[in-house]
C-alpha cells in the first residue's frame, strides 16, 4: 500500500518526562503518521471509569506499571485497526516482556517493526521539565509553562477547556518512576539493539539514539531517522489539522 517506500512502524522510547508525547504529537500533526499513547490511553480509562481504568488508576498514581498482556489488550485493540497504516507507540513496550509480546503479535500479522526511537534526555532537564507540566486530559495535548505555554494560561489551545496537573507528577512519584524506568524498561534498548536477539534480518528494527535537552536539537534528527525509514512519508495537507 506504499509503494514508495517502507511504512514506519515505529517505537517513542525514553524516560518518564522524556518528551516522548510531545514530540509524537508533532510528528504526527505534520505528517500522516497516527500515534498510540498508553498513557492517554489509561488516563482516559480512569476518567471514565472503566474496569482498566479501575485496575489502572492506583497503580499509575503511585507510579508502578501494569500487567504485560493487559497492557498488549489495550494497545492490540487499537493497533488492529492501523494496518497498513505510518504509526507511532508512545508509552509501550516499556518491559522487556511487552517488547515479546508485542514482537509475537506483529510478527502473526506480518507487520514488523521498522524503528525504535531512543530519546536520550538527562534526569536533571527532565526534573525541572515536571514541575512546568500541564495536559488537557482528553486529547492529551501536553504544555509546559516555561517551553510550550498554552495561549491562554491554564486553557487547551484548540478547545479552550481546562488544562489540569497529572497526578503522578509530584517529585516523590516522579522518582519513582524514574526509578521503575531504570529497572524494568531501559533493558530494552539491548533487546532492540543487540547483535543476538530473536530478530530475524529483516525484522529487526533500526535503532537510533537522539540526545539532546531542547526539542530543536532534537526535531530535525528525528525527521531525518522517521524519512530514512519511510521517504515516500506525506505531510498532511495545513487544511486537514
Ligand atoms: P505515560 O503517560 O506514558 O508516562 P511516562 O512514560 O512516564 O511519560 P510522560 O508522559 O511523563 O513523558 P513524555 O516522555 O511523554 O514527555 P512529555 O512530552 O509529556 O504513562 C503514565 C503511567 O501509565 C505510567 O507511569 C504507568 O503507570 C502507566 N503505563 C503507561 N504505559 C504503560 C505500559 N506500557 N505498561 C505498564 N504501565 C504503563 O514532556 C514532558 C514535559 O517536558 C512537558 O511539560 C513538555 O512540554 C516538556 N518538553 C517536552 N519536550 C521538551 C523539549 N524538547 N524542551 C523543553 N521542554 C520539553
Amino acid at each position: 500500500s506504499h509503494p514508495n517506500g517502507r511504512v514506519l512502524r515505529m517505537i517513542m522510547f525514553g524516560k518518564p518526562g522524556a518528551g516522548k508525547g510531545t514530540l509524537t504529537t508533532r510528528l504526527a500533526r505534520k505528517h500522516d503518521i497516527l500515534s498510540i499513547s498508553t498513557g492517554d490511553l489509561l488516563r482516559q480509562h480512569i476518567a471514565e471509569k472503566t474496569e482498566v481504568g479501575q485496575l489502572a488508576e492506583e497503580i499509575v498514581a503511585k507510579g508502578g506499571l501494569l500487567p504485560d498482556e493487559l497492557m498488549l489488550r489495550v494497545v492490540s485493540s487499537k493497533l488492529d485497526t492501523l494496518r497498513h497504516k505510518h504509526w507511532i507507540l508512545d508509552g509501550f513496550p516499556r518491559t522487556v516482556g511487552q517488547g515479546k509480546l508485542l514482537d509475537a503479535h506483529l510478527r502473526k500479522q506480518g507487520l514488523p517493526l521498522s524503528l525504535v526511537v531512543n530519546l536520550d534526555v538527562p534526569d536533571e532537564v527532565i526534573l525541572a521539565r515536571i514541575s512546568d507540566r500541564w495536559i488537557h486530559l482528553p486529547s492529551g495535548r501536553v504544555y509546559n509553562l516555561s517551553y510550550n505555554r498554552p495561549r491562554v494560561d491554564g486553557l487547551d489551545d484548540e478547545t479552550g477547556e481546562p488544562l489540569t496537573k497529572r497526578p503522578d507528577d509530584n517529585p516523590e512519584v516522579f522518582a519513582r518512576r524514574l526509578r521503575q524506568f531504570y529497572a524494568s524498561t531501559s533493558p530494552l534498548l539491548q533487546y532492540y539493539g543487540s547483535p543476538r536477539t530473536a530478530f530475524s534480518p529483516d525484522s529487526k528494527p533500526k535503532l537510533v539514539s537522539l540526545r539532546g535537552s531542547s526539542s530543536d536539537e532534537i526535531w530535525p534528527m528525528l525527521e531525518h531517522a522517521v524519512r530514512s525509514i519511510a521517504p515516500s512519508l506525506r505531510e498532511r495537507r495545513k487544511n486537514s489539522l
